[in-house]
């Protein structure tokens, strides 16, 4: 596979193509933030946190770093005032969701993100899919999915499934940004796992 040459952050890096900028960024050292990113996952490009301005021809844009292409002699800047104003947007609108998540809160004292910018509407879940996505492309078990659409989209353990795989592996629990997953799992198996037909699956 050919090199790429392009420059992030005034830096001149070697890519392979195919690679994504947000891969070249983290392989040369130069962190962009991510929330719904995760390198055993295909990329989703849902969270929009991990934009970057690229430059090339004389004409600007911002781009999604996880998902867009190295290309030759690309100038990439994972900073800049129009970034920076777009991550802090980001992080106010999901903080109206999950006010009280470490993470989102780590992040907004870095973009100087107010919490209290827009009214609270607190689902918890921000939906980066991060849970789904690992459980069906890594774990292949699909225990955990999307219900409903747009605003009323959440996520929900399939009990059946659940009740069988979940407790040996919880591999998802620790990369939820904001701790719902754990919630809605303990309820499903308070819920649901407790029948007789369940067996011992939640024995510990
Ligand atoms: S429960 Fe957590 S990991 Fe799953 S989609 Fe919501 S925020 Fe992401
Ligand atoms: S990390 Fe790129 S869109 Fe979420």
């Amino acid at each position: 596979m050919s090199d790429i040459l392009l420059q992030i952050d005034g830096k001149e890096v070697s890519a392979t193509e195919g690679m994504t900028l947000l891969s070249a960024a983290r392989t040369a050292g130069i962190s962009i933030p991510t929330l719904c990113h995760h390198e055993k996952l295909e990329p989703f490009g849902g969270c929009r946190l991990c934009i970057v301005e690229v430059e090339a021809g004389g004409w600007t844009k911002l781009v999604v770093s996880c998902v867009y292409p190295v290309e030759e002699n690309l100038i990439v800047r994972t900073r800049s005032e129009k970034v920076d104003r777009i991550r802090k947007s980001i992080l106010e609108l999901l903080l109206a969701h999950a006010p009280d998540a470490f993470e989102l809160q780590d992040l907004a004292k870095e973009y100087g993100a107010d919490k209290n910018r827009f009214e609270k509407d607190a689902s918890f879940c921000i939906h980066c899919g991060l849970c789904v996505r690992y459980c069906a492309e890594v774990k292949k078990k699909n225990a955990i999915g999307f219900i409903d659409r747009g605003i009323r989209k959440e996520i929900s353990f399939i009990p059946e499934i659940a009740a069988r795989e979940c407790n040996d592996c919880k591999e998802c629990f620790p990369l939820c940004p904001t701790s719902y997953l754990q919630a809605v799992f303990v309820l499903t198996e308070g819920l649901a796992f407790s029948s007789p037909s369940s067996g011992s699956a939640t024995e510990e």
